[in-house]
């Protein structure tokens, strides 16, 4: 089998890194993959070094930072991920389970903080130069129960994006929702109000039969 990149994607609290771990654990015991295969979880922003501190900026910025700005930040990190990690670990085959992709861009920054559409469609492709997720999840949940387990996680003060007001976090939803709606043979939608078992269950059986349709292609 290729390489393959597996983005998980949803509102804050969502699950995400929860379950991308999960999913990394599992997959490397499931037998469905080859013994030497590699898995590797990465993230955006923040996959690469450089990346690392664009994140910085992005999240914990005490100056104001336009929208316009903000876009082009997010963009210069995908950038770096994509030719510096992405593609050499796709190349040799990996899979790869990604925190953020396109589809976040498209939901925060375009539906979110309302920049042009189109704009942000021909940035993405600048910054991915085309590579597209194979399997993206979407994590639904009510973004008040997301955010709600945000604010409880251990490590609890809330970062710039988080603590934008609710009815940009409901916009940021409805994009992520009207994505899935135009892209069903690529987002998965997997509710994500459940359980960590329960949301990992459903997880695994989308992948297992993307797994198996992969291997036979
Ligand atoms: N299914 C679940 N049910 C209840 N709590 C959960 C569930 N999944 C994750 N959590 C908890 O909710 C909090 C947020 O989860 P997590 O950090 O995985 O979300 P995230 O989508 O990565 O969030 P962020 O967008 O802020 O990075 C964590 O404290 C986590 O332990
Ligand atoms: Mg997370």
């Amino acid at each position: 089998m290729q390489g393959k990149l597996i983005v998980f994607e949803g509102v804050e609290g969502s699950g995400k890194t929860t379950q991308i771990q999960r999913t990394q654990t599992w997959l490397l015991s499931s037998g469905l993959l080859h013994p030497n295969s590699q898995v590797v979880t990465t993230r955006e922003p923040g996959g690469t070094a450089l990346g690392q501190q664009l994140r910085q900026i992005l999240l914990q910025s005490a100056e104001p930072i336009q929208d316009r700005t903000e876009l082009l930040l997010y963009a210069a990190d995908r950038a770096q991920h994509v030719e510096a990690d992405l593609r050499p670990l796709l190349a040799k085959g990996a899979v790869i389970l990604c925190d953020r992709y396109t589809d976040s861009t498209v939901a925060y920054q375009g539906y979110g903080r309302q920049l042009d559409q189109i704009l942000i469609d021909q940035l993405n492709q600048i910054a991915t130069g085309g590579l597209v997720s194979d399997l993206t999840f979407w994590l639904d949940i009510e973004v008040e129960l997301g955010l709600s387990r945000a604010r409880s996680r251990a490590s609890a003060s809330l970062d710039r994006i988080e603590r934008a007001d609710l009815s940009f976090h409901q916009r940021v939803q409805q994009g992520f929702s009207q994505l899935a709606i135009a892209h069903p043979e690529r987002i998965v939608r997997i509710d994500a109000s459940q359980s960590p078992d329960a949301v990992s269950q459903q997880i695994q059986q989308v992948l297992q039969a993307r797994l198996q349709d992969w291997s036979r292609s």
